[in-house]
């Protein structure tokens, strides 16, 4: 793409609350939606896949019932195969699993798609491409961690960049439409460098929710960053 041009206009942002006051999540949930986000990116964390606990399946219900955007639910947990139907049930439009989770991923995905949500796969940063090989015709996204997961507010791991710009030429190659969602230390200083390298979907936490400025000011400070 080349320098000075607006690469944002197909770009879907998709705020983290994990970074919001959840004390007030349909607080939150509202600002996001009012200020144009695309999606609503909810991290479900189980204290075993990660080191960090964050929420579940109430929660997802109770964001589903306070907002009209869709939800991006990550599933950061071990086996998440046990609870797809409930988290689909619950409103999840995109459900994403880890690879690593997961034993029998092809079998995951399928039922995710069978309960009726869109699938999506994710990747730790140590995992490399090869692992979406036979999944990729399977899955309507694939999310690239670009810092390890667990927490909000960690650095941009800057050897993501490639993995995404191989990870876009794998996906154009086989002529396949999966979007690619980049989730991680993102922030205006480095969004349009990871959407030049192909990313589809942008998933933000600190940077949407800071005591610096409104949900609405950040968000537009992002979209701002790729015109
Ligand atoms: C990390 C989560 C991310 C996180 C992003 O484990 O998957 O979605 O909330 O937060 P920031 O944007 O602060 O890195
Ligand atoms: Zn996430």
């Amino acid at each position: 793409m080349a320098g000075g041009q607006s690469v944002g206009r197909t770009v879907a942002i998709a705020p983290s609350v994990l970074s919001a006051d959840l004390a007030r999540l349909a607080d939150a949930v509202a600002a996001i939606e009012a200020a144009g986000a695309d999606y609503v990116h909810l991290d479900v964390m189980d204290g075993r896949f990660v080191p960090n606990i964050t929420f579940g399946i109430p929660v997802v219900e109770a964001v589903a019932a306070a907002t009209r955007l869709p939800l991006d639910v990550h599933l950061m947990i071990v086996e998440p195969e046990r609870y797809i139907e409930r988290f689909v049930a619950a409103g999840a439009a995109i459900l994403t699993v880890q690879v690593e989770a997961t034993t029998h991923l092809h079998r995951t995905v399928q039922q995710i798609r069978e309960a009726g949500a869109a699938a999506g796969v994710a990747l730790n940063p140590a995992t490399p491409l090869t692992a979406l090989e036979e999944i990729l015709p399977f899955v309507d996204l694939i999310l690239v961690m670009s810092v390890n997961p667990g927490f909000g507010g960690q650095s941009f791991i800057p050897t993501s960049l490639r993995k995404i710009e191989r990870l876009r030429q794998m996906r154009d190659e086989r002529g396949l439409r999966a979007l690619i969602e980049v989730d991680g230390g993102i922030k205006a200083s480095n969004i349009r460098r990871v959407v030049e390298a192909g990313a589809d979907v942008i998933v933000a936490g600190s940077a949407v929710f800071t005591p610096d400025r409104s949900v609405a000011e950040a968000l537009a400070q992002l979209r701002a960053a790729l015109e």
